[in-house]
């Protein structure tokens, strides 16, 4: 989180105010659900169009997980929920979602917290086996993390990173390159693999890649975020594509889009767009 975001986490006054505002709503709907899950039509009219949905709950809590976890249960469509482990109660967690049937994602966060979540998706994955875990491209250890989970069946969740470390390619195009040569490894050893970027050229390379060499459609799929390259997102579900929408969701929303908003400039644009037009 920035100093901004952190700065109004904590202040309850103003978050109130923000969350209160039906201009800062309307920005903050394209990024985040910030209605309750139950009262939102949008899960109902992507699942409808075909997309999967993964749940992103901000308060990352076993209740919130639970609840989560309820809300698929009580749909006629497969969904996923993203977890940010540990936390207290996971072993429940699990054993609900196991239950419920329910697909479990593990974020992966810093490196220095790399090892404790690949040990505790190792052993939730024996018991419940479609659990994804998520890969990060620009840290240097990953093609060895991919050998090591070789034997456990694992289905990968790749992305090139949002924590920077000693330990991490800094530079842009080492990382895109790192992505691709990881992409391909786990593709090519038959490892379920979700590519969760929206950088189209690395898209583009990858879906050559599989073509050429025969891979079949169901081998891969494409996760992104909720309001992040859309048409995109539209045009790889209709090429037959698995597409899955991450979406964030909860109380807590305002500071989790002002990080969302100052990530990217492009996003300030749209919110400007958007105050222009009131
Ligand atoms: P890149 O940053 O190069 O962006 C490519 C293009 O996509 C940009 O030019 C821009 O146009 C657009 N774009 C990308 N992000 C955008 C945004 N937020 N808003 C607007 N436009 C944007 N990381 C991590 O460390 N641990 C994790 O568990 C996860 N989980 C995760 C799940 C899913 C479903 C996604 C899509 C991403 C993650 N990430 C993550 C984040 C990931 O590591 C990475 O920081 C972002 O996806 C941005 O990287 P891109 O691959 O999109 O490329």
């Amino acid at each position: 989180m920035n100093l901004i975001s952190r700065y109004v986490a904590r202040n309850e006054s103003l978050k109130k105010a923000l969350s209160s505002s039906s201009l800062v709503k309307r920005i903050a709907q394209r990024f985040v659900l910030t209605e309750n899950l139950e009262e939102s039509n949008l899960i109902g009219k992507w699942y409808d169009q075909g997309f999967g949905v993964i749940l992103y709950p901000i308060e990352a809590d076993a209740q919130n997980y639970l609840e989560a976890l309820t809300f698929w249960s009580e749909k006629p469509v497969a969904g996923s929920v993203s977890l940010r482990a540990p936390f207290e109660d996971l072993n429940l967690v699990v054993e609900e979602a196991a239950k419920k049937g329910v697909r479990l994602e593990f974020d992966m966060r810093a490196a220095k917290e790399v090892d404790q979540t690949l040990q505790l998706y190792s052993e939730i994955k024996r018991k419940h086996s479609d659990s994804v875990i998520c890969l990060q491209a620009n840290l240097y250890r990953t093609a060895t993390d991919i050998e090591d989970l070789h034997d456990l069946s694992p289905i990968v969740r790749l992305v090139k990173g949002a924590f920077k470390s000693e330990r991490s390619y800094r530079c842009r195009e080492e990382i895109d390159l790192n992505y691709i040569r990881l992409a391909k490894m786990l593709i090519n050893r038959d490892v379920k693999t979700y590519l969760a970027t929206h950088d189209e050229k690395i898209i583009k390379e990858l879906i050559s890649f599989s073509e050429e060499r025969g891979i079949g459609r169901d081998q891969f799929g494409f996760q992104m975020l909720h309001g992040v390259r859309s048409t995109l997102q539209e045009e790889l579900r209709k090429d037959g594509y698995e597409v899955w929408k991450y979406l964030a969701y909860g109380e807590d929303w305002v500071p989790y889009c002002i990080n969302r908003l100052l990530e990217r400039k492009e996003n300030i644009s749209f919110a400007l767009e958007a105050i222009l037009k009131e």
